[in-house]
């Protein structure tokens, strides 16, 4: 992924603006965790695909995605971060009109990557179409709209509007992996449920676990500012629930992600070990 993501962004160096493309390669090749490529060609793999370069685009794609959700979120006006993935945040490093671009260029890139490999696969108008419904108003954006309207606002929030925040935030990307990752490998409908609901349980489960270890673990380790949800009034599974409670949903979610994979088979064991992963990484 490294590389292919660094190749990616080297291919266009004479025809992108230095400074821009700099702070494209700035953020996007800071060193991220790769789960969502991960999520996406494994579940590739886990319904039988056997041509990963075949997945490879939209592999890039969903990182680049991802990259821009988080240059937007890092920025002054939304939770106002300094640190990313190690390294200062992309408004930081440049100023707030370079990361706001960059991260717009993140953006389409991504729908570029997939719109170009339309020769590859035909598939690629649906995954087009499935990643804006995700990505757009009615998924990632919109659950960042909720999650900037609860940390301003006195209502005490259930916790069913946080599970509502979460997998719109975070889960309709995580769960576009999975279902991509699936498609792509002409998966049968047995497969095809199976990573739909694979991928909505991970994506809930990520986001929990992302609010346990801001309250659990250091900003050296994270590579990003810890404890910033209970300053900035955060509605997450940890303010509603408390730590304990929000643990033992992060198992249930755990044990749902883990059931979903049973059509898969043995195929699935690489996606079972992710979701371990995923519960029990330490960033
Ligand atoms: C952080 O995502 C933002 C959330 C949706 C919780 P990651 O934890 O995947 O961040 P990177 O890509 O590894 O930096
Ligand atoms: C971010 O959620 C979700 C995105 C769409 C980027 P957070 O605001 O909790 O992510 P971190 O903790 O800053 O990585
Ligand atoms: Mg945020
Ligand atoms: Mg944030
Ligand atoms: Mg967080």
């Amino acid at each position: 992924m490294e590389e292919a993501l660094a190749e990616m962004l080297d291919a266009r160096k004479s025809v992108v603006t230095e400074r821009l493309l700099d702070a494209m390669r700035y953020s996007l090749l800071g060193g991220g965790k790769r789960i969502r490529p991960a999520l996406l060609l494994e579940c590739y793999a886990a319904c039988g695909g056997k041509r990963p370069e075949t997945a490879m685009p939209a592999a890039l794609a969903i990182e680049c995605i991802h990259t821009y959700s988080l240059i937007h979120d890092d920025l002054p006006c939304m939770d106002d971060d300094d640190l990313r993935r190690g390294n200062p945040t992309c408004h930081k490093q440049f100023d707030e009109a370079t990361a706001v671009l960059a991260a717009d260029a993140l953006q389409t890139l991504a729908f570029e990557l997939l719109a170009s490999s339309a020769r590859d696969t035909p598939l690629s108008g649906e995954l087009i179409y499935k990643l804006a419904i995700a990505a757009g108003c009615q998924g990632m954006v919109g659950g960042q709209m909720l999650d900037m309207q609860a940390d301003n606002s006195n209502d005490d929030m259930g916790i069913l509007a946080v599970e509502r925040i979460h997998l719109h935030k975070t889960g309709a990307l995580l769960r576009w992996c999975c279902e991509a990752g699936a498609m792509l490998a002409e998966a049968d409908n047995a497969q095809l449920n199976a990573c739909s609901r694979y991928g909505k349980a991970v994506g809930l489960l990520f986001q929990v676990t992302d609010d346990i270890l801001d309250v659990t673990a250091s900003s050296s380790v994270l590579g990003k500012s810890a404890g910033k949800d209970a300053v900035q009034n955060k509605a997450t599974y940890v303010s509603v629930l408390g730590l304990q409670r929000a643990r033992e949903v992060a198992e249930e979610m755990q044990e749902l992600a883990v059931a979903a994979c049973e059509p898969l088979a043995k195929q699935g064991d690489h996606l079972r070990a992710l979701v371990h992963y995923i519960q029990e990484r330490g960033k």
